[in-house]
């Protein structure tokens, strides 16, 4: 077998064998296949594509292209939730710590943010101390102690994903269903659950705008998942406006608090009550999805989600003060609002610009390299859909001394409109359960 031919096999339309595969993942892995080999086969497959059994091999071999986690000594069953991410998703931050109060384990790895999007990782390193870079003993002792692991992938696990992901954003190849579904799944069925959620976002700021497409990459996953031998199902959610009212690592924290609190805006609370009741269902701890909703709205308005999560923050290195006192957090020392400039009713066009408009605070990256301002950002006081007056404020900017100020402001005019009135799309278009 040489490389060239596993090239060329793609090149023309052929299917993979799981030999090929695996030598050609393995080689790569360990350094004896060049990165521009691997930027090639990877077109191929951009344009190709995969058959389903061919897409099989290749997820198998990436998420074997490492270490993966294995929980024998935990008695519960183990859930984890991925979303595709957008702006202002912090649904996991609130959601792990409800699950884990109902007696399911939640071992979730998570990645940064890149983008336009935000990364759960970030958004709790904001957290004075909170440290996301555990061992493999570091994740079994925080499942044992708290019942989650809020864990960064680390270089043992799937290493074969980390090269091959850089490499796909380094050559814009990153927009092919069985490229992302094989990404995905790889890191997620390495974390060694039994159950996985999906939040397949639709809209500007989703990664797929378009819902077919969405819908398509959800039924890839949940086959993957069901070959081996995980329950899955997924919800195709709405990014076509931000989720939530707080963008920005430092305030998503504080809104998340809320969440676990039992206030905060409602569409968070519905998909963390909904998304957190399936994984219920799916592990089997509620018999449906009525009865898993039930028992997430009961954690958190009881205060045990919250409990979780201060012993998930005392864990994990965080400053568990913060909870009951969010200005420990850090704060962005000024505060602008952002006005209508005429009556009408907003809504958003592009959801990408309004991540943009906070990368232009200091608040994301655009490579994986750059320092983030975890405390700037954008606070919503009006939705989308929201019939608004001249002069009132539709969102309050978080800045560091007018940093990016500017182009905050223009990047928010090409995000947001006020016009006619606008009909919302549902927060959940679709359920695909598993
Ligand atoms: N997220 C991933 O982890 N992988 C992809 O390919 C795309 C999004």
């Amino acid at each position: 077998m040489d490389v060239r031919s596993v090239i060329q096999t793609k090149r023309d339309g052929g299917e993979l064998s799981e030999e090929e595969i695996r030598y050609f993942l393995g080689g790569y892995v360990r350094g004896e296949i060049e990165n521009y080999h691997a930027a090639a086969l990877t077109a191929c497959i951009f344009t190709r594509g995969m058959t389903s059994r061919e897409l099989v091999r290749w997820t198998h071999a990436m998420l074997h292209s490492g270490s993966t986690l294995s929980f024998p000594e935990v008695v519960q069953k183990k859930a984890d939730k991925h979303s595709t991410g957008g702006v202002g998703d912090k649904v996991s931050i609130p959601l792990a710590p409800a699950v884990a109060a109902c007696g399911v384990a939640v071992p979730m790895i998570s990645g940064r943010g890149l983008g336009h999007t935000g990364g759960t990782l970030d958004k709790l390193e904001s957290i004075p101390g909170f440290r996301v870079q555990l061992s493999d003993d570091e994740i079994h002792r925080a499942i044992d102690r708290t019942g989650v692991a809020f864990g960064a992938q680390t270089k043992e696990l799937v290493p074969a994903d980390r090269l091959l992901y850089a490499l796909r954003d380094a050559c814009g190849l990153v927009e092919s269903i069985p490229l992302i579904a094989s990404s995905i799944m790889s890191k997620k069925l390495a974390e060694g659950i039994d159950a996985l959620v999906l939040d397949v976002k639709f809209g500007s700021g989703a990664f797929l705008p378009d819902p077919a497409r969405g819908r398509e990459l959800a039924d890839v996953m949940i086959s993957l998942a069901r070959g081996m031998n995980v329950r899955c199902s997924a919800f195709q959610t709405a990014m076509d406006r931000p989720l939530g009212r707080a963008c920005g690592h430092v305030l998503e924290i504080v809104e998340s608090i809320e969440c676990l609190s039992g206030g905060g805006p409602e569409d968070l609370r519905e998909l963390v009550v909904l998304q957190g009741g399936e994984m219920l269902r799916l592990a089997g701890v509620a018999a449906t999805l009525d009865e898993g909703r039930k028992r997430i709205a009961q954690a958190i308005d009881s205060g045990r989600a919250l409990g979780v999560f201060e012993l998930i923050v005392r864990e994990q290195g965080g400053d568990p003060r913060v909870l009951k006192n969010p200005e420990l957090l850090p704060r962005a020392p000024d505060a602008d609002p952002w006005k209508a400039e005429h009556d009408g009713t907003l809504s958003f066009v592009d959801v990408r610009a309004i991540g943009h408009a906070i990368n232009a605070l200091g608040g994301g990256r655009t490579k994986v390299t750059d320092e983030i301002d975890p405390a700037v950002g954008l606070v919503w006081r009006k939705h989308a859909g929201e019939a608004v007056k001249r002069g009132e404020t539709l969102c309050e900017i978080h800045h560091r001394g007018g940093r990016g100020l500017e182009a905050c402001r223009a990047l928010l005019a090409r995000g947001a409109r006020i016009g006619a009135s606008v009909e919302c799309s549902p927060l959940v278009l679709g359920t695909i359960a598993g």
